[in-house]
């Protein structure tokens, strides 16, 4: 066990005993079956950006403990709050606007750093993956799961908008907007198979478990390959996916330049060329 984990433990951190550079984030808030906090939110970020920075560290994945993947926001000690905030009849109309913005970047920022980590981020999702659970995996790179899970975009019914990476990241993740947008407006549950079958996740498993193992063997396999080069694939997609065809040339070609005058491109070709792991 790594000292990564929130003083809370609500996320815990581990390192997978079969793969030794495959970590595993996992949300541990079981009794109300993983749902999030802004202090959760927080916490991420802080995780996220600790594993980024952890040599060791190649591949995240990340999962539940459970019963459930993650229930979306705390209705209790998360949406209560905004709503007590922006019920707050001592507060003007400006300063209540000021308040939910600070909440929206806190979540933002705690699902950012997964989509913004260099690191190659796995969700092994099982049974339930609602509202921003759901969002929380489109800043995944890979996204996995069980026979039973099931997801729902489900912010709508709440009142809001889904503010934390679906309405940027799902059109361009599934590619078929006329099923983005019933899902995002109806807020109805999809299984594991209409989600495989739109392209929100890539392959299903029968149990939670298998999808976890399955997981981590995929999370070892891109582990046991160059660093700099998962990571450098990860920059360009992002990047080509958000910019123009020449634009994301433009960019690889600087990104490749610099990868250049790094020691781990040396290493990574020489140890191709010994057929041994980099
Ligand atoms: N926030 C806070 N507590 C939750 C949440 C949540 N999102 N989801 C579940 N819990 C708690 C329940 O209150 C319950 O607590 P208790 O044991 O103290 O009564 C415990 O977790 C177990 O939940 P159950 O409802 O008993 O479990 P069940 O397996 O029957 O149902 C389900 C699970 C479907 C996830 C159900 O709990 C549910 O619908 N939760 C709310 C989902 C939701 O609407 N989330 C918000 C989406 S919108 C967004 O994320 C912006």
């Amino acid at each position: 066990m790594q000292a990564y984990s929130a003083e809370s433990q609500e996320i815990l951190v581990d390192v997978s005993s079969e793969a030794p550079h495959v970590y595993h984030m996992r949300l541990n808030r079981p009794n109300r079956r993983n749902a999030i906090t802004f202090e959760l939110w927080g916490e991420m970020k802080t995780v996220v950006e600790r594993l980024e920075h952890e040599p060791n560290c190649r591949v995240i994945v990340v999962s539940g403990n459970g019963d459930s993947f993650c229930s979306g926001i705390d209705l209790q000690d998360g949406l209560s709050n905004v709503i007590t905030t922006m019920s707050n009849g001592e507060l003007d109309v400006g300063r209540r606007g000021i308040a939910l913005g600070r909440f929206l970047q806190v979540a933002q920022d705690g699902f950012n750093a997964i989509a913004k980590c260099q690191k190659p981020v796995i969700a092994a999702v099982h049974n339930h993956c609602i509202g921003v659970g759901a969002e929380l995996i489109m800043a995944c790179d890979i996204r996995i799961a069980s026979q039973d899970a099931n997801f729902s975009i489900k912010e709508v019914d709440v009142g809001l908008a889904p503010d934390v990476g679906a309405l940027s990241r799902m059109q361009k993740i599934v590619g078929n907007d006329s099923w983005v947008r019933e899902m995002c407006f109806t807020c109805r549950n999809f299984n594991a198979e209409e989600a495989l079958r739109y392209g929100f996740i890539s392959r299903i498993y029968p149990t939670a478990k298998e999808t976890l193992d399955a997981a981590t063997q995929l999370a070892k396999v891109i582990s046991e390959k160059s660093p700099i080069a998962v990571q450098g694939t990860k920059v360009n997609l992002n990047y080509s996916r958000d910019h123009s065809d020449a634009d994301g040339q433009l960019f690889v070609k600087a990104w490749n330049m610099g990868m250049l005058q790094s020691e781990d491109l040396v290493e990574s070709a020489k140890a191709y060329m010994a057929k041994r792991k980099p």
